[in-house]
């Protein structure tokens, strides 16, 4: 296997290093075969070398079999990154040359870590769910999109949600197969009420639910709902389904429950080949975090748990997955804690110190 570590920048850096570690420990104890390369990007790639992402690095991406991507710093304060420059280095464009139409984001909530979470501890309690995200289509990638100027001289700003329907089967399919494995419920999310596209969403979903997937119990949601539904009864959720726009807003509000951004991974996938391989690109949820960055606070379970996604979704190790999974749970459960997660009065680990605290778990 072709493993890519991409890094990025701020605390991307910090946490891919902590992932890498743990990967280390799977090549050599488990005997996981890898080859592990290492490429820059980034913002301060630009501020470097003039570019945000070197046609080199480009090149390894698209014939990476896995990659372990960190945070790109996409916020240009200054805003002296040319845009062409910024689309180059864009996760958009990665995700697009990919094909990576599925993102996945579970969510599971550490025993441990009942009292880092915003939620009540009764309402938090055995939160496990799985948000499957349409990634490549929908109002991030419709046209027209852009400013115009009207006659009288205002400005008007347009973009297009926009769904064939063999993109959303193949989001259903992903999702319903998916439940199979688990508790065998999908929830649908859109806004069937008000937009057509939604409709059509909805009717898709339906349709491939009844006639592919009888056995998987699939409800329809409507996305405003969803957002409360998951902050009152997290629990009553197996997998979510939905699209771009809602499951980049709705993955973010399942996220907080945990209570840190930190904590968080997910993959994105490309339908398998010929030869069954998918593209995938795992990273934490996280961006760059400027204001912790280069202090070596960070919290890296969020990057080690998507390295689990990778064993399990791209290397076929499904047991080797479990069980990082599990000297997580074991490593929150005697006590580690990085400041983002640590209670008042918990004494903290440093990015390193919980990294070393997940491969003494392991
Ligand atoms: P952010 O996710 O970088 O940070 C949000 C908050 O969470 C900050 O207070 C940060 O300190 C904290 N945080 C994030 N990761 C953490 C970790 N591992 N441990 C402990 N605390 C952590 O989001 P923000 O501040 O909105 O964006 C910063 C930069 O990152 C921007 O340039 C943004 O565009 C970029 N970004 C990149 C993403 C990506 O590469 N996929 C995703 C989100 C943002
Ligand atoms: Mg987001």
């Amino acid at each position: 296997m072709r493993i890519l570590a991409l890094p990025g920048d701020g605390v991307g850096v910090e946490v891919t290093e902590a992932a890498l570690r743990v990967l280390d420990w799977f090549r050599t104890r488990r005997g996981f075969a890898c080859e592990v390369l290492r490429r820059d990007f980034g913002l301060a790639n630009w501020t470097k070398h003039g570019t945000m992402m070197p046609d080199e690095t480009w090149a390894r991406i698209l014939e990476a079999d896995a990659i372990l991507f960190g945070a790109v710093g996409s916020l240009d304060q200054a805003g002296v990154v040319p845009p062409e420059e910024r689309r180059k280095g864009s996760l958009l464009r990665m995700r697009k040359a990919l094909d990576l139409f599925a993102n996945l984001r579970p969510v599971r909530m550490p025993a441990a870590l009942a009292e880092a979470s915003p939620c009540k501890p009764r309402v938090t309690e055995g939160v496990d769910l799985i948000l499957v995200r349409e990634l490549t289509a929908g109002v991030y990638f419709g046209t027209p999109r852009g400013v115009e100027t009207l006659p009288d001289g205002t400005r008007r700003g347009v973009n297009t949600h926009s769904y064939t329907e063999a993109e959303i089967a193949r989001a259903a399919r992903f999702a319903f197969a998916l439940a199979r494995g688990r508790r065998g419920r999908v929830t649908s999310v859109d806004k069937a009420n008000v937009m057509e596209a939604g409709a059509l969403w909805r009717e898709v979903v339906g349709r491939i639910g009844a006639e592919e997937f009888p056995d998987v119990v699939l409800e329809h949601m409507l996305a405003d709902n969803c957002a409360i539904q998951l902050l009152r009864a997290p629990r009553r959720f197996d997998v979510i389904l939905t699209d771009n726009l809602f499951g980049d807003l709705l993955s973010d509000a399942a996220g907080a429950i945990i209570g840190s951004l930190g904590m968080l991974p997910s993959a994105s996938l490309s339908a398998p080949d010929a030869a069954g391989r998918r593209r995938a690109l795992y990273e934490p949820i996280h961006g760059s975090a400027p204001d912790i960055a280069g202090r070596g606070v960070a919290n890296p379970l969020g990057a080690i748990l998507s390295l689990a996604l990778l064993l399990r979704w791209s290397a076929g190790r499904a047991e080797d997955a479990a069980h990082l999974e599990a000297a997580v749970d074991r490593a929150l459960a005697a006590g580690a804690r990085t400041s983002d997660i640590a209670a008042p009065g918990e004494s903290v680990l440093s990015t390193e110190q919980m990294t070393q605290a997940v491969l003494d778990a392991l």
